[in-house]
């Protein structure tokens, strides 16, 4: 019987917002964990033994920007762990359309007592300042352009999982491409991937590279066919047209992106037939990927998916306290 372990890696933390608070051990432990849970609902058909007693907590998903993946994929663990949801997102009619600040929302969220509050929301440094100070533990689904601390680590499980890793990711060569600038991805994944012993590089528009004090240890491709026999993962990034500033420039932009730095029939030949690719979505089809790539059987961007319901069902579980799973 799969059993998970009751100390757990992120709690000494009180939240996870970012994930330069974690270490490689605890990234790999959550990786350990989250394969644990599979299988529990491999045998049961949820997160946990029916037979075992636990108490069942309250999740409040906040989302202040729009998402899909990440707001269900909480919604998913959090249900199949045995946990209630409450969720409120930008689409379902809060009081942020009568002018209610971020922070009075969170506020008047907190004041309702959720055992765990999971938030996305755009750049704000009054919630910066406000959320590491709350006891309620929170996990972020996504801040602005700095930090989505679960992609990261789904990322990684995906490449640690897929190639057979046991400890880290010494060997991996990921390869992130496209608009890196405006990308909490691409940033969090910077430190996870380095921090579990990968080699990074990143190959995009010049104007859409991050500062240099930002891409420290990782290598600059300029030129994407050159680039296209280094990497062992290629992880493409959604062009964020949102938040660019000039979109005139940005139309332009979209037009010549997929033939200077786009996935598309002729560069998946120039990609090592061992190699894996992966995109946080949602794609711009034609942008980032032609429609061969996600058809291509290297490509992992639906398992990618899967198993963020896994990583983030194992934080969820660490987070709401040391449930007996399992017997
Ligand atoms: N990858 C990601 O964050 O997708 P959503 O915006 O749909 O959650």
């Amino acid at each position: 019987m799969p059993r998970l372990q009751s100390v757990p890696p992120v709690t000494r933390n009180r939240s996870l917002l970012d994930t330069r608070l974690l270490s490689s051990e605890e990234i790999v432990f959550l990786f350990a964990q989250s394969s644990e849970l599979e299988k529990l609902a491999n045998i049961h058909g949820n997160f946990y033994d029916p037979a075992t007693s636990f108490s069942r907590k309250t999740v409040f998903c906040l989302f202040l920007e729009p998402s899909t993946r990440t707001r269900l994929s909480f919604e998913m663990a959090a249900h199949r762990l045995g946990h209630r949801v409450v969720l409120l997102d930008v689409g379902s009619g809060s009081s942020r359309a009568k002018g209610e600040t971020d922070v009075d929302t969170v506020l008047n969220v907190l004041a309702m007592n959720p055992d765990l509050l999971v938030i996305r929301y755009n750049r704000s440094p009054e919630l910066d300042e406000l959320l590491p100070s709350i006891e309620v533990p929170i996990i972020s689904g996504g801040n602005a352009t700095s930090a989505h601390p679960t992609q990261a680590l789904l990322d990684a499980f995906t490449i640690f999982r897929e190639k057979n890793h046991t400890e880290n990711l010494r060997g991996e060569r990921v390869l992130i491409v496209g608009d890196i600038r405006h990308s909490r991805v691409a940033r969090s994944n910077f430190d996870v991937l380095l921090k579990l012993g990968a080699e990074v590089g990143v190959c995009g528009p010049k104007a859409w590279l991050p500062d240099q004090d930002e891409i420290k240890g990782i290598r600059i491709f300029h030129n994407l066919d050159e680039a296209m026999s280094w990497p062992s993962v290629f992880m493409g990034l959604r062009v964020q047209i949102e938040r660019h500033e000039d979109s005139e420039e940005d139309s332009n932009s979209m037009r010549d992106f997929n033939d200077q730095y786009g996935l598309n029939k002729e560069r998946l030949k120039l990609l090592s037939s061992e190699a894996l690719i992966l995109h946080p979505g949602p794609i711009n089809h034609g942008v980032e990927f032609t429609k061969e790539v996600l058809l291509d059987p290297r490509s992992r961007v639906l398992k990618q998916v899967s198993n963020g319901v896994l990583i983030r069902a194992a934080l969820l579980a660490d987070f709401l306290g040391a449930r007996k799973l399992g017997k």
